[in-house]
């Protein structure tokens, strides 16, 4: 099992350390590679809080990282590991007694021992059964009983919206059909009858993304997470996010840009709300060629990187 961090020293390089007392969350923090090097530049006043959604992956992540406090090489914060969706920001840390962050990361998408573990369902590429949830303990619905269940009419909206995949239509007929006679319950079932119905093998890569989203209803959580980030974040506290898909990066980049425009009184002109937060990088940071050469995944990766503006 392996996954190798992208743009991993841009990330950390996103935070400011330089607070009295800095709280940092890892909001996905897999199997902590990216924590780590937070950690290190952290003092042992300061908190980190490291959360998934993915109970397997939070406890490989806690388990090293713990390994390495208890060796005693390193002055470490208070390090709190929460299994959770992001999307519960506020009431975690509010849990925890925490009220501000001064700084946030995400590194969104799925990780590679999701594709590597057949038994997920996240890949069609092997054969599973067809789960593809990233919370196995609490979340209850899997791909194969959105498969079975959804009306016909919402798995092409699905598959247009969440895939933006041509043969939407084609594709959520044959499933209506299909599913009829027996039930689709692994990935090569599911990924037989796309390849069918479109006679495009990229369609498959692009159904199997469309349903993970759905299910998982990841730009939701994504979306709220953002929200209750930007409020948590004291001044000159920072986020950044990593995102992987087009879909997800404008995602991100209409959050942010809702709170980077302040409010003007048309009659007076004054500003009445004024901006939150403020773009560090005018455009996205991309990997460079020699990532994109050692590591081809990180080659759709995206930085957005905003700071929280004072306000007086
Ligand atoms: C690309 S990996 C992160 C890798 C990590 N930065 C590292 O260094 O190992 C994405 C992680 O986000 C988690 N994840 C996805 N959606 C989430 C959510 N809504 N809340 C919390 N974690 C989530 C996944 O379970 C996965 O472990």
């Amino acid at each position: 099992m392996y996954h190798i961090s992208v743009l991993r020293d841009e990330l950390v390089k996103s935070l400011n350390f330089e607070n009295n007392r800095n709280i940092i969350v890892d909001a996905t923090i897999g199997l902590g590679w990216h924590a780590w090097e937070v950690i290190k530049k952290m003092k042992k006043w300061d908190i980190f809080i490291g959360i998934d959604r993915d109970s397997e992956n939070l406890l490989k992540a806690e388990k090293q990282i713990r390994t390495e406090i208890l060796s005693g090489k390193w002055e470490f914060p208070t390090c709190i590991f929460i299994h959770s969706s992001f999307a519960r920001l506020k009431e975690i840390l509010s849990e925890n007694q925490i009220h501000t962050i001064t700084g946030i990361i995400y590194d969104l998408w799925v990780s590679s021992v999701h594709f590597d573990e057949w038994e997920r369902g996240f890949s069609f590429r092997s054969d599973g059964p067809l789960d593809m949830r990233f919370d196995r303990m609490s979340w209850e619905k899997t791909a194969s009983e959105l498969i079975a269940y959804t009306p016909e009419r919402e798995l092409f909206e699905i598959f247009r919206k969440y895939g933006e995949e041509p043969k939407a239509f084609f594709i959520a007929q044959a499933i209506a059909s299909q599913r009829k006679q027996k039930p689709i319950n692994t990935t090569q079932e599911l990924a037989a009858i796309i390849e069918w119905a479109s006679f495009d093998p990229k369609s498959t890569l692009r159904v199997f993304q469309a349903i993970r989203i759905a299910l998982n209803q990841e730009f939701d959580h994504i979306i709220q997470s953002l929200e209750q980030a930007i409020e948590l974040l004291e001044s000159n506290g920072t986020i950044g996010v990593i995102s992987f898909h087009s879909l997800e990066d404008r995602l991100i980049k209409q959050t942010f840009a809702r709170f980077e425009k302040g409010t003007i009184d048309e009659i007076t002109g004054q500003t009445t709300i004024p901006a939150l937060l403020k773009k560090i990088n005018k455009k996205p940071i991309l990997p460079s060629e020699d990532e994109i050469h050692t590591n081809p995944r990180s080659r759709s990766a995206k930085l957005r990187i905003v700071s929280k503006q004072s306000i007086h």
